[in-house]
């Protein structure tokens, strides 16, 4: 395997959208950042040199990091920050990840305009489980506001209401023509008839999943989260802030140009989206006039369209071939029952602009998350005692119908604390994630840092334990690192917990991260050598 080097300068760019510019944080002056290419099993080193005006890290999403989480990245989980004029050499180990994944700022909101797609091919003398297309297209699905996007932050949690929306979704950096003086740069691709294209799809969007269909042409879905799937073919997707999807796009339609468009879905109508749409340009290669102007996808779905998230996430099948063998844990160790609200907390000034003059928070379990001042990781290492609690609850302390109508107001009360769930090595875990009707409830992409996990289920309502896991699915469930709780619904996953650290677990909502809706695993060194914490490199920032 190869050892790819790379050097991110984190700095200060102006960059003009929407009519105006402004200084916003990049990589190497790009956004959206560099794409880092790899093959399976490689090694990136990255020396990340901050630059800018405020700490940063750098999250490497979907990369397990095997037993060595101090690259991961997440603030005051796994490292301290890297402070303005320093400097972090991340070593990123990849294992069995093949396709899309991505990396990003893991700082406040800083990963709004610090990511990237990390594209993982297969391995020497092996191959892609579909013909080999004939060139990839990164499509990387962002957001831009007019204002400095800390401002927008601090001006958010200040106030205890909810985030301002941003000013337009960007494909590939751009918002596309159907936004104001956006049309010079538009993202154009073009192709050749004939040919067939593997798109490369990461959602870098901070509060929305989002809807995309490319006009007049299907799509063939055949791996999310760098993990295969059964190919499907289908006229639209819906991603989620976090996940990552490939995607066969065959130039089989007639010598045109046609629109790319992605439009945001909103699980509970009325809660922060945007209802703009932004569009990239598929442009065939020949000589012909061009329609004027490319007609837009009409398989792009409705913001509310519940129905086709619901029917385009139960197509995802793991492939489940000789190649990429499916290896759910069957017998299961420690089940987990996690609830994923907002919530409210009392505000200090009268103030406040969320419900009935409180301020909005969000939860697990219950527990509001505080990040602590020295990360969780290190304090693990080194025992340092007084960093985290070890209590994180298995269920929910209050039990209630979780998707009822009328949920008592003592429940939208929270603790706010820094508790991890320790697990032993070795653990086969399932966690029913469970959404609830708290203010009115929306969906919640779940992500976990250092592990895939197998979705074996999903519905709508309160997971019932004695009917809902007849339905699982064993055979062939998805590969993810992040799922998408629907609203008022809930998911069960499942993972063998062989990977010691410290991980992350969080809403890929930023809103929501921010409000509280994290919580952390301790996974514990097993009893042989190689199942043990790889000691830390010298050069770990200090808090
Ligand atoms: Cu994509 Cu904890 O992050
Ligand atoms: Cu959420």
């Amino acid at each position: 395997a190869f050892v790819h080097r790379h050097r991110f300068i984190v700095k200060e760019t102006p960059y003009t959208r929407l009519c105006s510019t402004k200084n916003i944080l990049t990589v190497n002056g790009q956004f959206p950042g560099p794409v880092l290419y790899a093959n399976t099993g490689d090694t990136l080193v990255v020396d990340v040199y901050n630059q800018g005006s405020q700490n940063i890290t750098i999250h490497w999403h979907g990369v397990k990091q095997p037993r060595y989480p101090w690259s991961d990245g997440p603030e005051f989980i796994t490292q301290c920050p890297i402070r303005p004029g320093t400097k972090f050499s991340q070593k990123i180990k990849l294992s069995d990840e093949e396709g899309t994944l991505w990396w990003h700022a893991h700082s406040d909101w800083s990963r709004a305009t610090v990511n990237g797609a990390l594209v993982i091919r297969p391995a020497n003398k092996t191959q892609y489980p579909f013909p080999k297309p004939n060139a990839e297209i990164p499509i990387i699905l962002g957001e831009w506001w007019k204002s400095d996007v800390q401002e927008v932050v601090d001006e958010f949690l200040a106030s205890g209401g909810d985030v301002n929306i941003s000013d337009a979704y960007l494909i590939n950096g751009q918002p596309g023509d159907l936004y104001p003086c956006s049309r010079n740069g538009t993202y154009k691709v073009t192709v050749d008839y004939g040919k067939t294209y593997l798109l490369r799809m990461v959602n870098a969007v901070m509060n929305n999943q989002m809807f995309f269909s490319v006009a007049n042409h299907q799509i063939t879905v055949v791996g999310s989260d760098a993990a295969y799937l059964k190919p499907f073919k289908t006229d639209y997707v819906i991603i989620s802030p976090g996940q990552t999807i490939d995607l066969l796009l065959e130039a089989n339609q007639p010598l045109n140009h046609y629109y790319m468009a992605s439009r945001a879905y909103s699980s509970n109508p009325g809660i922060g989206y945007d209802n703009t749409t932004t569009t990239a340009i598929l442009q065939y290669r020949g000589n012909y006039t061009p329609s004027s102007p490319p007609s837009l996808p009409n398989h792009l779905p409705n913001h509310n369209d519940t129905n086709a998230f619901a029917s385009f996430r139960g197509k995802f099948l793991f492939l489940a071939n000789k190649e990429h063998p499916m290896n759910v844990p069957l017998n299961v160790t420690i089940n987990l029952l996690f609830t994923f609200s907002v919530n409210t907390l009392p505000c200090a000034n009268e103030s406040c602009l969320g419900p009935n003059g409180d301020k909005f928070a969000a939860s697990v379990n219950n527990i509001s998350f505080v990040m602590p001042q020295i990360d969780i990781l290190e304090a693990y290492y080194k025992q340092i005692n007084g960093i985290y609690g070890d209590d994180f609850p298995s269920v929910p302390p209050l039990k209630f119908n979780y998707t009822g109508d009328s949920l008592p107001v003592e429940f939208q009360r929270v603790d706010r604390k820094t508790e991890v769930h320790v697990l032993e090595y070795g653990s086969t875990v399932e966690i029913v994630l469970q959404g609830t009707n708290l203010l009115g409830g929306v969906d919640h992409p779940i992500h976990l840092h250092g592990y895939s996990f197998y979705v074996v289920g999903w519905g709508f309502g309160n997971f019932d334990k004695e009917k809902d896991p007849l339905n699982y699915n064993v055979v062939d469930p998805p590969l993810q690192n992040t799922i998408a709780i629907p609203r008022n619904g809930w998911a069960a996953i499942r993972f063998t917990a062989n990977n010691p650290g410290v991980w992350f677990m969080h809403c890929h909502f930023e809103r929501h991260i921010s409000w509280g809706m994290d919580m952390a695993f301790i996974v514990k060194d097993g009893k042989s050598l190689d199942e043990r914490l790889l000691p830390p490199p010298p050069d770990m920032p200090n808090c």
